[in-house]
């Protein structure tokens, strides 16, 4: 690589894929026309209805975010108690274990898939365990296979954030479709978005009606309020702009394949950087991420270094997830967050880094990003 130019515009770790503005007022002008903006109008409903086939999933409910989805799970399977988490995660994934009064159980994660460890699993269960909430982070699923086989014989309810894993496919088969219930967050930085929204699918078509209910306020009908619910609905422009873009995300694939492949061509094989993101058989990768690792001591430079130099040259790469959940002030204290028990994260938190990853992110911007990580543009 020969020495390039810093780039001029400021590359950011992710773009939201739009859709051609023209199908958007098409959509728009159906709303207006049927003077219904939320409440279960005809947009949700086909767009829970689109949702439920490319995701594979047995039931789907749909929300205004990934959070309050993930925050109704938990309310429809009366989860309290204790819930084994890991600590290597988005904020809202332990924050709505403690909103629901539920203490978390940090567990260490695989070092090579960075979701939780589920060898470890076990040894953190008490009798007051009620759960487990993994994630399955950057896309790359869990074990869901081990994780199951724990929950099964202790009794624990599994809840599945996605937030990362849309259109996932383990040998064909819906990511969502695993454990009890499985968060997808529909946040303009994912592939598939609907400005903010979210989902919740699951298996048991009896937590249907549950769910519902408790995105609504609890409301059953004009004269009965049955639990106290929230206000977690997707409303009409909200689902337009998902029916707009669900045509728009195998195309962004394809460039975001490309995208990768060239991050690999020019980081690959570097010593001390390694490439998170892999495309594991048998399973269909989400394109939601694209993250190195960097190991100071043989690369030559820490992260930090790496992202300070980026960040120089106009490079807004993430340093996704640092800090480490288990080390913000509200969790700190748990015994379960002390970082002795919490290795492997702790030292991923100090190495990972997201790259800007979207379909549209020319040759040349790879190109100069990889040639800054290297140290040829410092
Ligand atoms: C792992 C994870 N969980 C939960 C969320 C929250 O989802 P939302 O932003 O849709 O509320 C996010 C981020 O968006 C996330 O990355």
């Amino acid at each position: 690589m020969s020495k390039l130019p810093a780039v001029s515009e400021p590359l950011f770790v992710t773009k939201p894929v739009l859709p051609d503005l023209n199908i958007y007022f098409e959509m728009l002008k159906e709303v207006w026309a049927s003077s219904r903006l939320t409440n279960n109008g005809p947009k949700h409903s086909l767009l829970e209805a689109n949702l439920k086939d490319t995701l594979k999933a047995k039931n789907i409910s749909l929300f205004n975010n990934g959070t309050i989805a993930l925050m109704i799970a938990c309310q429809s399977l009366q989860l309290s108690g204790e819930v084994i988490t890991t600590p290597f995660t988005f904020p809202a994934t332990p924050h709505v274990l403690t909103w629901n009064n539920i203490k978390p159980l940090f567990c260490d994660i695989d070092p090579l898939t960075l979701n939780i460890d589920a060898e470890r699993i076990e040894s953190l269960i008490t009798p007051q365990t009620k759960g487990i909430l993994a994630v399955h982070v950057f896309g790359t699923p869990c074990d869901v296979v081990k994780i199951q086989e724990v929950a099964d014989r202790y009794k624990l309810r599994v809840v599945y954030d996605a937030a990362h894993a849309f259109g996932v496919e383990i040998g064909g088969r819906g990511v969502g479709t695993y454990g009890d219930i499985s968060m997808f967050s529909f946040h303009a930085t994912k592939l598939f978005h609907t400005a903010e929204g979210g989902a919740l699918t699951f298996n048991d078509e009896n937590l249907k009606t549950r769910i519902d209910l408790l995105k609504n306020f609890g409301i059953k009908n004009e004269e009965e309020v049955a639990m106290p619910g929230i206000n977690g609905k997707m409303n009409e422009i909200q689902a337009a702009l998902g029916l707009a873009l669900l045509g728009c995300i195998d195309a962004e694939k394809i460039k975001r394949k490309k995208v990768a492949d060239a991050y690999r061509h020019y980081l690959g094989g570097i010593e001390g950087i390694t490439i998170v993101f892999q495309e594991l058989p048998d399973v269909t990768p989400s394109y939601q991420y694209f993250v190195i690792r960097i190991s100071a001591s043989t690369f030559g430079s820490s992260r930090d270094e790496v992202f300070d130099r980026l960040r120089m040259n106009n490079i807004y790469a993430r340093k996704y997830f640092f800090p480490l959940c288990s080390n913000y002030p509200s969790y700190q204290h748990l015994p379960t967050a002390n970082p002795v028990n919490l290795q492997v994260a702790n030292n991923a938190a100090k190495e990972v880094l997201a790259l800007p990853f979207y379909g549209d992110l020319s040759d040349s911007d790879i190109e100069k990003i990889c040639h800054i990580i290297i140290g040829k543009n410092s």
